[in-house]
């Protein structure tokens, strides 16, 4: 699992704004891509692809908002490469008895649905032109293997779920050149994270890697620091 796709693409990010997201728009722009900015505020869009600069998009794109979703891919068109990325963690803390069934399903709305709903709004294309690649950014604390999260139940959840979607979406992409996987970036220091020690560039890298992966790459899988992992 070597090298990555010499062509120029288009890639867009979503939750682009800040955190490992603006990392991953770096990293890709870094490797001569064209970078489409998602931001929920798209002000924050517009500053990050200023920053980088280069053939930067900035766009606005609030993940569980089906009219600014179709915006988007209305403004934008067909992308080569998505990298769904934007997430919440607002349940650390709480406990799977007890936590509020209103914060699971904002959970689920996001990380989970969010992801899916700009699947289906890119995928498609991807399938037609027969490439494409779509990186699903999880965590651990979805992963069965691992062990899930009481601590971030509804977070735990989410992500487990969007394993399962992305397991569904690269079942049904296979062998239309479109790979779909999850990557855990393990503990990042973000907004989400203040005190982790691995860096956004550190794991945008490995995000990056994984959303140019060559054709004989793998879909379907879990991949953590570029290596398989289970579920
Ligand atoms: N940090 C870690 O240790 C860690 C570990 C494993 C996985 N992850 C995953 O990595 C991803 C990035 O997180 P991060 O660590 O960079 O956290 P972050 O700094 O809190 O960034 C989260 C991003 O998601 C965006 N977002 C939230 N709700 C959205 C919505 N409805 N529509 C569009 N964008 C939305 C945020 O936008 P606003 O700025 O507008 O809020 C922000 O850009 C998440 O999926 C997270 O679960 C992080």
């Amino acid at each position: 699992m070597n090298g990555v796709t010499a062509k120029r693409r288009t890639a867009l990010v979503t939750g682009a704004n800040r955190g490992l997201g603006k990392a991953v728009c770096e990293a890709l722009a870094g490797l001569g891509h064209r970078v489409v900015v998602a931001g929920r505020d798209e002000r924050g869009a517009r500053c990050v692809a200023a920053e980088i600069g280069g053939d930067t998009v900035p766009v606005a794109l609030d993940v569980t908002d089906d009219g600014s979703v179709r915006r988007c891919r209305k403004r934008v068109g067909a992308v080569d490469i998505l990298v769904n990325n934007a997430g919440v963690l607002l349940d650390g803390g709480t406990s799977p008895s007890s936590v509020p069934l209103d914060l699971v399903e904002r959970h689920l709305q996001v990380n989970t649905v969010g992801a899916w709903r700009v699947s289906q709004a890119f995928l498609p294309d991807m399938m037609e032109r027969g490439w494409g690649r779509i990186v699903m950014v999880s965590s651990g604390t979805g992963a069965f293997s691992n062990g899930l999260f009481p601590g971030a139940p509804a977070y735990s959840v989410s992500k487990a779920a969007l394993n399962a979607v992305t397991v569904l979406l690269a079942e049904e992409a296979r062998d239309r050149g479109v790979l779909v996987n999850a990557v855990n970036p393990g503990r990042v220091r973000t907004r989400m994270y203040p005190n982790a020690e691995r860096t956004p560039r550190e794991a945008a890298v490995d995000v990056a890697w994984a959303a140019t992966l060559p054709g004989n790459g793998p879909t379907g899988v879990f991949l953590r620091g570029r290596r398989p992992i289970p579920w």
